[in-house]
C-alpha cells in the first residue's frame, strides 16, 4: 500500500510567533512547529537520542535544543549538531494559506 503525503492544518499563524514552540499530534506523528527568525519549520518532536520532548526545549540561532541532554538539531535537514543525539528529525514542508499553517505529513 502506498501513502500518499497530506496537507493537515496545524495551527493558526498567531500560534506561532517568532521564538515559539508549537506541538501538535496527527495519527502517529508527534510534530513540532518552530518560528525562528520568522521562518516556520515543522520536524519531529521526539529527540532521536533518549527521546525527550523537543517542545520543552528552545531555539537558539542553530536550531531546536533537546532540554535532556542539549543537542542542538537543525531545523531544516533535522540534522544534530552536536553530540550525544547521531541520528537527523524528520522534517515536514509548512506552508502557509489564509493565515493557518499546513504540514506536509
Ligand atoms: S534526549 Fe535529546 S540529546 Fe539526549
Amino acid at each position: 500500500m502506498i501513502i500518499l503525503p497530506e496537507w493537515i492544518k496545524a495551527c493558526n499563524v498567531n500560534e506561532v510567533n517568532e521564538g515559539q514552540l508549537f506541538s501538535f499530534d496527527y495519527n502517529d506523528k508527534q510534530i513540532l512547529l518552530t518560528n525562528l527568525k520568522g521562518k516556520l519549520y515543522a520536524t519531529n518532536r521526539i529527540c532521536t537520542h533518549e527521546e525527550a520532548d523537543l517542545s520543552t526545549g528552545f531555539l537558539t540561532d542553530e536550531g531546536v535544543r533537546c532540554p535532556l541532554h542539549l543537542s542542538v538539531f537543525n531545523l531544516d535537514d533535522g540534522k544534530p549538531q552536536n553530540p550525544p543525539a547521531e541520528e537527523a528529525l524528520t522534517t515536514y514542508n509548512v506552508k502557509i494559506d489564509s493565515n493557518d499553517i499546513y504540514v506536509e505529513v
